[in-house]
């Protein structure tokens, strides 16, 4: 989608997106939960509509409620911790049919209202939605495959990693947030600022399932999206179970990237750290929800600067050691004050780049994604750095 493209055609094209996603799924199978941290299937259905009636129609223009019961139990996802899970039984949630009902009627509303509706809440929406459209991925990612219809196939694994190569990366500003004039963003993205980052060096590539398996074999925790059978180690793709391409990068939590690093001697890239050594460099063709599992990490060698680290933008978000926390000036969106806010807990690490199941419109250089740094489920890869 070209960033000239009409708010309301994007807004349009968005919501076929997720439509697609929810259709490829069995209707009894919305009443599951993949993932024990959040929220069944069928909450997802609704939020993404509640979300939008609630910003776009409720707050923006003060329309009347027609179903407050779904504007508040959809209203908001969660983001317990471990130990704490959701309780909540099929039962307790709605039927199918009710929920669609209300969503179409949202959409209705909505529409009728749009050209009176500010252009920055538009773009939150259409956003949000994008967001969720990874987070659906993740979520169908953990659904057993044969509930799943296969989808285009990745690129086929070259074989052998590559051999580990750094990236002497100069003292330097890195330039950090955006500054107003770039178009919309998110409250964490500002004020833009510039940070002094001395001289490291960084890996040309994300660490690969080979290079980590070495780290298992030497007793390193094994990754959630890995599954050993008959002593072979398999990756858990989205659509079938392949063995593990030694080339692809490997998906970890932050608490294994940091184990992994401190097994190497390295540490993890800091925020500016990344930001200054992803500058200028061209995206991977593994973003914008073209494939559904990685591609090998030399598969944009082509295109990529042959100096430069390769894929600092999709095939994987990559961890940093960065603690998610506002930039100077940061104020909260006075329309959205808990976008950010309540994940400045010092308990979620920032992660840059993007991964296959990210929207291109959300490979910005400033967009910052967070997680708890034991959070299994998303497609989080990483680089070491040597300081
Ligand atoms: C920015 C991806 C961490 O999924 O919790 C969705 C995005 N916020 N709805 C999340 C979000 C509210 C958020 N992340
Ligand atoms: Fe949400």
């Amino acid at each position: 989608m070209p960033a000239s493209t009409p708010l309301p055609r994007e807004l349009c094209h968005v919501r076929q997106l997720t439509d697609e996603l929810f259709q490829a799924v069995q209707p009894d199978a919305l009443y599951q939960r993949p993932i024990p941290e959040r929220h069944r299937l069928l909450f997802y259905l609704g939020h993404l509509e509640a979300f939008d009636w609630n910003l776009l129609g409720r707050e923006a223009l003060d329309l009347p409620a027609f179903h407050p019961a779904f504007d508040r139990l959809f209203a908001f996802g969660i983001d317990p911790t471990a130990g704490d899970l959701p309780d909540d039984r099929p039962s307790d949630w709605p039927d199918v049919a009710e929920v669609r009902r209300y969503n179409q009627n949202t959409r209705e509303r909505i529409d009728r209202a749009l050209p009176e509706i500010p252009d920055s809440r538009v773009e939150a929406a259409i956003e949000h939605r994008l967001m969720h459209a990874e987070t659906l991925a993740y979520l169908l990612h953990q659904l057993p495959h044969q509930s799943k219809q296969p989808q285009p196939a990745p690129v086929a694994p070259a074989g052998e990693a590559p051999r580990e190569r750094t990236v002497e990366i100069p003292a330097g500003r890195a330039v950090l947030g955006l500054s107003p004039e770039a178009g919309f963003g998110w409250d964490n993205e500002y004020q833009a600022h510039a940070v002094d980052v001395p001289a490291f060096s960084i890996a040309r590539y994300k660490v690969t399932n080979q290079e980590y398996l070495e780290f298992v074999r030497a007793g390193g925790p094994p990754p959630f999206f890995w599954v050993q059978r008959d002593q072979a180690w398999f990756y858990r793709g989205m659509f079938a179970d392949v063995p593990l391409p030694l080339d692809w990068p490997v998906y970890v939590t932050q608490c294994q990237a940091q184990e992994y690093a401190r097994w190497r001697g390295r540490v993890l890239p800091t925020e500016a750290q990344f930001q200054r050594a992803a500058a200028g460099l061209p995206p991977s063709q593994n973003a914008g929800f073209r494939y559904w599992d990685p591609i090998p990490v030399t598969a944009d060698d082509a295109a990529a600067d042959p100096l430069g680290p390769a894929q600092m933008t999709g095939n994987g978000w990559e961890w940093t050691s960065t603690v998610f926390g506002p930039f100077p000036g940061f104020e909260p969106f006075a329309f959205y004050t808990n976008y950010s806010v309540p994940f400045f807990d010092g308990q979620h690490y920032v992660l840059k780049g993007g991964s296959p199941r990210t929207a291109l419109r959300l490979l910005r250089p400033s967009f910052r994604n967070w997680f708890r740094p034991s959070y299994p489920y998303i497609y989080a890869t990483f680089r070491l750095v040597e300081s």
